[in-house]
Formats: structure tokens, sequence, C-alpha cells
């Protein structure tokens, strides 16, 4: 009797955790609140807001520049899955390719106007003052902490790693991790988008 009441509660506090690890995967899908209103400046020297994207899809990446791996791991990643769709044929105009820095402090608009040539020829990268950068990470709930590291000069910068897509209307709908692959970023894209040829 005793061993079933325990395989009982066992049963019952497993289907407790899986409902309460269910519902916050759907609440972090869903995004909830996720994103708002931002105004950066550009590797151009240009004010950038986010409603100057309405009507395209924003694909945004947290970074810094001097990132030795992530970052420029990422942003390829975006640039291949748009690159796939344009060799398919696709009009890739409607998905905005937007990179914000974590690290306003090196990340000038010059140097970000160099970082951009490495990826896709429509990336724009933003930057702006540290209260700016905490602001939109905040509204994104990404973090970021810089970090000293023996043998690496100056700092590295901890942040996390997601590729956030905003709709059209500028509300969230999903974001792209690392184990997503160019072709998951095609293929996601594909139905909303138009053949030019
Ligand atoms: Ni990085």
């Amino acid at each position: 009797m005793k061993v079933i009441r325990i395989v009982a509660w066992a049963a019952v506090v497993a289907v407790a955790v899986f409902l309460l690890a269910q519902r916050f995967a759907t609440s972090r899908e869903a995004g909830d609140r996720l994103g708002g209103d931002f105004t950066l400046t550009s590797n151009t020297g240009e004010k950038v807001s986010n409603r100057d994207f309405r009507g395209r899809y924003m694909l945004i990446y947290f970074g810094y520049s001097f990132c030795p791996d992530v970052c420029p791991l990422e942003l390829a990643k975006m640039t291949l899955g748009l690159n796939e769709l344009e060799k398919e044929g696709y009009n890739t105009t409607p998905l905005q390719p937007i990179f914000i820095s974590i690290d306003p402090e090196r990340d000038t608009v010059s140097a970000l106007d160099d970082y951009v040539q490495d990826f896709h020829p429509r990336l724009v990268a933003l930057t702006g003052t540290l209260e700016e950068i905490q602001d939109v990470a905040k509204k994104y709930r990404v973090y970021f902490k810089k970090r000293k590291q023996d043998g690496v000069e100056g700092y590295l910068m901890d942040h996390q790693s997601f590729i956030f897509v905003m709709g059209p209307d500028g509300d969230y709908v999903r974001l792209f991790s690392a184990k997503d692959k160019p072709e998951d970023i095609a293929s996601a894209f594909r139905p909303v988008l138009e053949k030019t040829r």
C-alpha cells in the first residue's frame, strides 16, 4: 500500500513539474510583452527607431563586435539564411537583420561600420549610450555583463545569444537559438516571402 502511495505521489509531482515547465516554455515562446520601443544610433551615424522597420520583420541579435566566437557565428548564420533565400530567388527586403551592441563603450559608430562589412549587406548595427542599451536589453530580456579575463586584452562581455524575430507590426514572433541552422531561418521565412524570379 505504502509503495503505491509513494508512486502515486511521485506521479503527481512529475505531472505538476511537467505542467509548470510547459507553462514556462509557452510564456517564453509567446514572449509576453517582449520587445518595445528603442531609438539608437546606426553604423552610418543615423538615429534609428524600431518604428522605422514597421512593415518588415526585424531579426535582432544582441552582441558585441569584439566577441571572439558566438556573435560572428550567429551573425553569419543570419547572413547565410538570407543568402539561401536570395539564391532561391526570394526578395528578402521584408527581412531586416539588426545587430544591437551590448558593448557601447567599444562599439562606436565607426567600429560598427567596419564590423557590418563581414555580414549581410543590409545588416544594420546599432549602438547608443549605456543607458539606452540597458533599456533596450531589458525590453528584450537580454542579460549582459562585462567580464575581465586573463590573457584577453581589455574585457569580454557575457551575453545571451538569441536571434529575436519581430513581426511587421512590431510584435514578437519567435526566436532562433544556437541549435538553429541557416536552413531553419530560411524555412521559417519562405512562406512569407515572394519570389522575384
Ligand atoms: Ni558574443
